[in-house]
């Protein structure tokens, strides 16, 4: 095993796989480093061809957590562009299709392009019926509130989960974009599975917030979304003082050694980096296995990551 190489203390023995993590209580373990297809929908996106091979390529890699949302599209005219395209990939995937988890999401809408919250219990009902056609599923395996919506109380959206979750629409309900205290909130209306905020080196509000902390005593999966800073900031990273010294050093990217320190934070945490090519694809999914020291994660943990 090379320097900067081993599987790390929180994760599950896996034969030959992957290192894989807790999705949550009452789920199965997944790949810790999982995929988020929203650069697939959006704008600036590559066609679907394209799409559906970094998305194969993210699946043999050994990535079983498929990250998607209804919104992950252009506008109004093309929800469900990057369910349909999950959907798609996996077609062609018979032997390992039960293996794989698709994660989505419902609670904002895209009029003109624009992102909006919309947690009515009314709107997730319809956005779920129209996410199961989208998938070509007729269970979801993990429904996510993308967002809570201020103008609802946050129990009335969950609420609407919960009986999604009883009529068997959805197998996991998870929630997104939440503090602690919603998260409690929310448990005392329907069983929560995982959480999904923000966090990399540029953003560490749930590690301050404590929001990382009580998923993973309340053995909730944490799924980081962003975890190379999204689609601005993850542009710094091969620059880096700090980054760019190690990365050469240990010979990997430094996209890599962020998504390891990401990983690093909590045994509860899943990284769901994007990627609109096969080369980022690949490199993101072997993060995985890549555990640093501790003097190298202290370096990156106490390096400026500037969001200017
Ligand atoms: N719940 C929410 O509100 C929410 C919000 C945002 C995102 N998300 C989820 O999180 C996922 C990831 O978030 P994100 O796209 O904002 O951030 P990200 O994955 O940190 O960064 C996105 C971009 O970073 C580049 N990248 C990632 N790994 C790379 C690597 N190993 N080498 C080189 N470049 C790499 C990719 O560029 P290329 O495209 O050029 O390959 C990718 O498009 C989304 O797909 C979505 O599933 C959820």
């Amino acid at each position: 095993m090379r320097e900067g190489r081993k599987e790390g203390p929180g994760d599950l023995k896996t034969d030959g796989m992957i290192p894989r993590r807790s999705l949550g209580l009452d789920a199965p373990p997944v790949s810790a480093v999982g995929y988020g297809g929203m650069h697939l929908s959006i704008q600036d996106r590559p066609d679907e061809e394209q799409g559906i091979r970094v998305i194969h390529a993210a699946l043999d890699a050994g990535v079983t957590l498929v990250d998607t949302a209804d919104v992950y599209c252009l506008d109004h005219r093309d929800i469900g562009h990057n369910e349909r395209l999950v959907a798609r990939a996996l077609e062609s995937r018979q032997g390992d299709r039960d293996d794989i988890i698709v994660a989505t999401k419902g609670g904002i809408t895209r009029p003109s392009g624009r992102w909006e919250t919309d947690a009515r219990p009314q709107h997730l009902r319809v956005a779920c019926e129209r996410s199961l056609q989208a998938l070509g599923v007729e269970r979801i395996d993990l429904y996510q509130l993308h967002a809570p919506d201020p103008r609802v109380p946050l129990a009335e959206s969950v609420g609407a989960l919960a009986e999604l979750q009883q009529e068997g629409k959805i197998r996991w309900v998870g929630l997104s974009n939440v503090s602690v205290f919603q998260i409690r909130e929310a448990e005392t209306v329907a069983p929560i599975t995982s959480v999904q905020n923000r966090l990399n080196p540029f953003f560490r509000e749930a590690l301050a917030e404590g929001v990382v902390e009580y998923c993973a005593g309340r053995g909730m999966g944490f799924l980081a979304y962003s975890p190379t800073g999204g689609g601005r900031l993850n542009r710094k990273l091969p620059a880096h003082p700090v980054l760019q010294p190690m990365a050469a050093r240990l010979g990997v990217t430094p996209h890599a050694l962020a998504l390891a320190w990401v990983l690093a934070r909590s045994p509860a945490v899943i990284v769901i980096p994007s990627a609109r090519t096969v080369e980022h694809a690949r490199d993101s999914t072997g993060a995985a296995e890549l555990v640093l020291s501790d003097a190298d994660l202290s370096a990156i943990t106490a390096a400026e990551f500037s969001r200017a």
